[in-house]
């Protein structure tokens, strides 16, 4: 049986008063409408870790992330946050490659391979980013471009490191746009996905490795994509600064 994970991604919002709000509204709706068997995640900017963490508890399966962190493991990196400094808060997740990275500050996916290490390194579960442009979905190469991205990323792990990688697959064209995947869409990418890491590591451990959608998933659609057999849970982005909306989608499964 895969984890199913809703893992929220604040980006570059929430003030601390609006983080500290969210954060306890959505952690009593957690309790308060007795979720379980889902874990969320939320992956707040790096100063909210703490008192995020804090907010969480005890509440099961309820964790805190981070959105990116450093390939370095310390010293003079001005502005870098490491693994290292990440897992002393107790920080529990960690994204890395998020398409915005990819494009904003040239990350690529031998960096993101070496990112993914430290975390693991550190004991943090990395939440592994892939996703196609439009262009290349247009153009009908988006299943040999995100497998190259996972090739690229993981395929130099151990079998055990991999078994703890959370992969989410979010095409760039959906994100923030308000144009989702289909479900059929999100459904055929990620079997393509599981078939590739089973092809590396062995189905038992590609049946095992949660891979969550994201891109627009909305409490109106979120049902539907979480019904496909390789969908195992969402990374949310708009949807998850408000409450409601995202404890309604992590409710949708
Ligand atoms: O990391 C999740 C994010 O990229 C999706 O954003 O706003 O389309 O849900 P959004």
């Amino acid at each position: 049986m895969r984890k199913k994970i809703i893992a929220g991604n604040w980006k570059m919002n929430m003030t601390y008063e609006e983080g500290q709000k969210l954060t306890s509204e959505i952690v009593n709706m957690y309790k308060d409408e007795s979720i379980s068997d889902v874990e969320v995640v939320l992956n707040v900017p790096f100063p909210h870790i703490s008192t995020v963490k804090k907010l969480i508890g005890s509440t099961a399966n309820v964790f805190v992330g981070a959105q990116n962190c450093s390939d370095k493991e310390e010293g003079a990196y001005t502005g870098e946050v490491s693994a290292k400094i990440l897992k002393s808060f107790n920080t529990d997740f960690v994204i890395i490659g998020h398409s915005e990275r990819r494009e904003y500050f040239n990350e690529e996916n031998e960096l993101l391979a070496t990112k993914v290490k430290k975390a693991l390194e550190h004991g943090l579960t990395p939440i592994f980013c892939c996703g196609e442009s439009l262009d290349i979905r247009t153009a009908g190469t988006h299943i040999p471009n995100v497998k190259f991205q996972l090739t690229q990323s993981l395929f130099d792990l151990s079998p055990e490191e991999m078994s703890k990688v959370v992969i989410a697959y979010e095409p760039i064209w959906a994100i923030g746009t308000g144009k989702t995947a289909t479900a059929e869409e999100a459904q055929e990418m990620h079997l393509a996905l599981r078939r590739h890491i089973a092809s590396k590591f062995g189905k038992d451990l590609a049946n095992k490795t949660p891979i969550l959608y994201g891109g627009s998933m909305k409490p109106g659609n979120a049902k539907e994509l979480l019904s496909k057999e390789d969908v195992d849970g969402g990374l949310i982005g708009g949807a998850s600064l408000k409450s409601r909306d995202f404890v309604d989608i992590i409710k949708s499964y």
